[in-house]
């Protein structure tokens, strides 16, 4: 049987990484994307040997949309077309206080998590209309509809991404594409790991489930959105955040 594609955005490592693993191990041709070439390829030839798939890794421009249109022609020419496309890269907009912000910061975290990923899924769609249908999945995040604190226009280009998400998945139903979103809580990253910003003590680590994300309990969600597995839903979102946003205020334990 022919070989399906998925391309994840921000993959060299992390949860990108684990989301690209968790494909090839369904047998899928993975594309890595990276803001540098050197880790996009050392990613995809790790997928390669691990999962004895076909993997490519792309250099990617921000915002630069000649370079999105010139990796999705390249993919094309390779004889492959999108079924699925991950976007999990983001600028995460951390420290970014209200009061004191420059607006081009500000800019910078709406343009990239809301107009790339827009000019990235227009591409897929093309792609996957082409193919007869396909999958798009956003990792988006539960601060769409809880803030933390200077992350306003984090918060808000992760709301602004679910309402394009949901516009997307109307639009391009009838081309069988389905648009879904994984919204995480807090993810085991190494910057949780190191605990930067005091990742570790943040109120969003007490949970109802007591733990927090690892890379593939967001991996297996977005199989779960990307694959056939959820072939009859479209416009959704799923979150991955342990319950932590089912309260009001977290409980955090006497030690
Ligand atoms: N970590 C969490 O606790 C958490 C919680 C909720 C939601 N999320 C969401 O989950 C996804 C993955 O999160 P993560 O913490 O694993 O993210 P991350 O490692 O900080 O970023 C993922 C990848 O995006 C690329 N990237 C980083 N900054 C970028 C920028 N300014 N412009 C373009 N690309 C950039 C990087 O890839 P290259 O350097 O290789 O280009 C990076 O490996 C993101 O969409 C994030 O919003 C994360």
């Amino acid at each position: 049987m022919h070989r399906k594609t998925v391309f994840v955005t921000g993959a060299a490592g992390g949860t990108g990484y684990a989301i690209a693993a968790r494909f090839a191990r369904e047998n899928y041709n993975v594309i890595i994307g990276s803001r540098r070439e050197e880790k996009a390829q050392m990613a995809a030839a790790r997928i390669a040997a691990d999962y004895h798939v076909e993997a490519r890794g792309y250099a990617m421009g921000v915002l630069d949309e000649e370079n999105v249109k010139e990796i999705f022609a390249d993919i094309k020419a390779r004889g492959f077309l999108l079924a699925c496309l991950v976007l999990n890269a983001a600028d995460l907009g951390i420290g970014q206080e209200g009061l004191a912000v420059a607006v081009k910061d500000f800019m910078d975290v709406i343009n990239t998590n809301i107009v790339w990923n827009f000019m990235l899924a227009r591409e897929a769609a093309l792609q996957m209309r082409e193919l007869g249908g396909g999958s798009i999945v956003f990792i988006n995040s539960n601060t769409a509809y809880r803030a933390i604190p200077d992350r306003i226009a984090y918060s808000a280009s992760k709301s602004g991404a679910l309402g394009m998400m949901r516009a997307m998945a109307l639009d391009w139903g009838k081309y069988h594409i389905r648009v879904n979103a994984v919204l995480p809580g807090m993810i085991k990253t190494a910057r949780w790991e190191n605990n930067e910003n005091g990742c570790r003590n943040a109120p969003s680590n007490f949970t109802p489930l007591g733990d927090i994300a690892a890379f593939e309990d967001i991996a297996n969600a977005a199989w779960y959105l990307g694959s056939e597995a959820s072939r009859n839903t479209t416009g959704a979102e799923l979150t991955v955040d342990g319950g932590n946003m089912i309260q009001l205020y977290p409980v955090i334990p006497k030690i």
